[in-house]
């Protein structure tokens, strides 16, 4: 069987060149973040052997080479006006007549690094008509007005995840010819599910209509939800969500009591809006307790915000207890 490339299934949606150029842009950066992954511990040593600066300093975390490779490979490509990052202060200007603003969170996970476990690049696209210099409002649109999202999951395999908003395709890396390859374009988050994603170990610090919906959970067949509940968390987003996308679940990261004035600890444009964007393609939910995700009008490039993501049945079961 023959499995279409990325870029035929982007012809096949009829995905504009221009739109097509950064998507393809991103994907071959990954391979490249990938191979820098897959040398693991050997990155550092081959960097120290090689590295002139007495202090080390060439020897950069994975998540700063991640957010190099990614911002280098962008500001090459005539389509893309500017970009944001969670490494990145401020925005970043790429090429004044391109038409894509490109958010991403280089290195999802990256604790996971140290113990060989999986991490992540996720990716978002909105597009500007804004003239003149690149400024951070034009970045400030709402979920809801993504051209396209994704992401790259560095795991035993490495998968792009895309959606260019008509449905979502998981594509897995043929590492022997460089190319990633359609495997499943029929992602559905089921409604239901017995199966939750949270870190356990900081419930006596959410609001306690969190910690009451958890509890309830966790109180199995004997308790008011009246079933078992199984629980998963490989502290990595872009895991967690691919396994709800591949096999269903709920995915929660509450606000937390430690840091009143922090939303959450995952970040708006770089975390919840682009795996937003996936989850409601796939037919799931994302909410914080408020409101839809998608909906939000954000007020700055770094914000943070609670999420409740996933099948649409329980997240909404999620947020009744928050009204
Ligand atoms: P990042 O590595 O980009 O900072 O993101 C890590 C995030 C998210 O991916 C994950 O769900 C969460 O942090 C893990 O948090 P805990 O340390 O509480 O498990
Ligand atoms: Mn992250
Ligand atoms: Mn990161």
């Amino acid at each position: 069987m023959k499995y279409p490339s990325l870029a035929d299934y982007l012809n096949q949606q009829n995905t504009a060149a221009d739109l097509q150029s950064v998507l393809l842009g991103l994907a071959d950066t990954s391979i490249n973040i990938s191979k820098a992954l897959a040398k693991g511990a050997l990155a550092g040593v081959l960097g120290a052997a090689g590295a002139e600066n007495v202090q080390g300093e060439d020897q950069k975390k994975l998540d700063v080479i991640a957010n190099d490779l990614i911002k280098n490979d962008l500001a090459t490509l005539s389509a893309v006006r500017g970009l944001a990052s969670e490494e990145e202060t401020a925005v970043v200007a790429c090429n004044l007549d391109g038409k894509f603003l490109v958010t991403f969170d280089p290195l999802d996970g990256s604790s996971n690094i140290d113990i060989n476990s999986m991490v992540g690049t996720i990716f978002s696209v909105l597009s500007s008509d804004a003239d003149g210099p690149v400024t951070e409002s034009e970045f400030l649109q709402a979920g809801r007005h993504q051209k396209a999202a994704g992401y790259v999951l560095y795991g035993p395999s490495a998968m792009l995840v895309i959606s260019t908003g008509n449905g979502v395709a998981m594509f897995t890396l043929d590492p022997d010819t460089g190319t990633y390859l359609l495997t499943d374009d029929q992602i559905n988050i089921p409604k239901e599910t017995a199966e939750f994603s949270v870190n356990m170990s900081n419930q006596r610090h959410w609001d306690p209509a969190m910690q009451r919906y958890i509890s309830e959970l966790m109180a199995g067949k004997e308790g008011p939800r009246g079933k078992n509940y199984n629980m998963r968390w490989v502290a990595a987003m872009v895991a967690d969500v691919h396994r709800i996308l591949c096999r269903g679940g709920l995915f929660t990261y509450p606000w937390d009591a430690r840091k009143p004035e922090q939303a959450g600890k995952l970040r708006l444009m770089y975390e919840a809006n682009p795996m937003g964007f996936l989850v409601e393609q796939a037919g799931g939910e994302i909410w914080t307790p408020e409101g839809k995700i998608l909906d939000i009008q954000p007020d700055n490039i770094h914000q943070r915000v609670p999420v409740i993501l996933g099948a649409a049945e329980e997240v909404n079961t999620c947020v009744s207890y928050h009204n």
